[in-house]
């Protein structure tokens, strides 16, 4: 992941529309910073909240290497870190990650001023796991909750998300087939058994494609929800 990424992804241009050079900005769930990272040249200030120490110390090391003395990171859980509010809070493809997605939102509204974002995949990635899927278990996997459960729940907070549907490059790269069923082994809850393995690799070897000299899902770009709203507190 790197800044070059965030800034030709759709959330940047929202999130630059949406501060300005005075403004403070609160990115739950950084990961290596690649949005805190890219907007804080232009904004006063950039909190960073992960709950990884590995990642906040990439982001951290980025920050340094590009001389960017405006971005603080925060080592905890959005739920249980006490960090001042911003006037723009966001948080990219955190809340699948997240049992109690309620409070996790309430949170990030509290701690917006002006505008609050959250980014999500606008797609079932079982839709096109699914025939691997099925391979290893025979039936259909039960859905999980999509962006617009998400949206449901910021209205049961009593706020007015507005919704952006945009395509997003699929940026998933594997450099060997190996590599790869390491990754979907877990995704998919295929047994850790040699065999297994092996079906995995075999299944992958046709099913991923060539993507800039390394290995990809069947997909160019992958639909993503900006969801953005005014907080509660916000003017
Ligand atoms: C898929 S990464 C997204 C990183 C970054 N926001 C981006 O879009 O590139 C998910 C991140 O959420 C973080 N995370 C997981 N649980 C969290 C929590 N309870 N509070 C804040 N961040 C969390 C993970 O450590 C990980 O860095």
């Amino acid at each position: 992941m790197t800044v070059s990424h965030a800034t030709t992804d759709p959330l940047y241009g929202r999130l630059r529309r949406a501060t300005g050079r005075r403004s403070t900005v609160l990115d739950v769930g950084a990961g290596p910073g690649r949005f805190a990272l890219a907007l804080a040249p232009h904004v006063a200030a950039v909190t960073a909240v992960d709950p990884s120490g590995a990642m906040l110390d990439i982001c951290r090391r980025r920050a340094r290497r590009g001389g960017l003395a405006n971005v603080a990171c925060v080592q905890g859980r959005w739920e249980e870190v006490d960090v001042e509010g911003a006037d723009v809070a966001f948080s990219s493809y955190v809340l699948p990650l997240i049992a109690n997605a309620p409070r996790f939102l309430a949170k990030l509204d509290a701690a917006a001023g002006e505008r609050a974002f959250l980014y999500l995949g606008a797609f079932s990635l079982d839709a096109v796991l699914d025939p691997l899927w099925r391979h290893f278990h025979g039936r259909p996997r039960r859905p999980g909750p999509t962006y617009l459960d998400a949206v449901d729940v910021l209205k049961e907070l009593g706020l007015r998300p507005e919704v952006e549907v945009v395509e997003v490059p699929s940026r998933t790269r594997f450099r060997t087939v190996a590599e790869a069923a390491r990754d979907y082994r877990e995704q998919l809850l295929v047994p850790d058994t040699p065999e297994a393995r092996r079906e995995l690799r075999e299944l992958l070897a046709s099913w991923l494609v060539p993507r800039d000299g390394a290995l990809g899902p069947p997909l160019k770009t992958t639909p993503a929800a900006i969801i953005s709203w005014r907080p509660h507190g916000g003017a």
